[in-house]
């Protein structure tokens, strides 16, 4: 079957694009708005999407009414946010970030979360998170209604002691991370559980192999 995007409502374009693109990471936003109170809300639409630079990208759409969103609304404030990865411990906690709280309510808070303080920006990382991203607004692109997506240049990488194989080489204890991701639906998730390795090939490997 074939659907043509532009004969769909938002929604139903929703229901297309996030039961095929899947799982998409989630990037659990720590922001600030300009009175220095902090917010915490999970995005899915969110990637890294660049390494040199190093930028992510995380798209953020309004309420039903076409009010900003907190996250958004901060970003574009303070031009600063934390991404922090959900782990399969962190699942629920991260969920409540989900409901819609007004502003000025920190998420942290209701969620029982510790804030650790940034390095190099205001807003907090999340403390429970095995790993998070200082991240400062490079971009910023509108879609209407409300609706943004942000592009961040990430300043400083954080990952839990114990989260690393060989912190002088770089490596990361991936699988441990425990990260999970967003499938279709309202409540479906993925674990980073089931994996398998298949090494690159290289042009003569391909060949060879005709
Ligand atoms: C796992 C998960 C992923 C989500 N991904 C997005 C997303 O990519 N974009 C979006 O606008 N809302 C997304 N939401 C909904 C927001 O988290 C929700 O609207 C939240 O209340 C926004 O909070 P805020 O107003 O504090 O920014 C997601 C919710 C969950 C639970």
């Amino acid at each position: 079957m074939e659907f043509d995007l532009s004969e769909l409502k938002g929604t139903d374009c929703s229901k297309l694009l996030n039961s095929t693109t899947v799982p998409r990471p989630i990037g659990w936003l720590v922001t600030m708005d300009a009175e220095g109170r902090t917010n915490a809300a999970p995005f899915s639409y969110f990637n890294v999407m660049s390494p040199n630079p190093p930028m992510v990208c995380v798209g953020i759409s309004s309420r039903a009414d076409d009010i900003h969103k907190d996250s958004a609304a901060n970003i574009l404030a303070t031009k600063q946010f934390v991404v922090n990865f959900v782990n399969y411990e962190n699942r629920h906690k991260m969920n409540v970030g989900g409901a819609d709280f007004g502003p000025g309510i920190s998420e942290l808070e209701k969620a029982g979360l510790t804030p650790a303080p940034s390095t190099k920006i205001a807003p907090p990382r999340i403390a429970e998170s095995p790993a998070g991203y200082e991240c400062e607004l490079a971009h910023t692109v509108e879609l209407g209604n409300s609706r943004y997506i942000f592009v961040g240049r990430v300043l400083v990488v954080h990952i839990q002691d114990e989260m690393m194989l060989d912190a002088e080489r770089l490596y990361v204890d991936t699988p441990k991370l425990d990260l999970i991701g967003r499938m279709h639906g309202g409540g479906w998730y993925a674990r980073t559980t089931d994996l398998f390795e298949m090494p690159r090939l290289s042009k003569d490997e391909v060949e060879a192999a005709e």
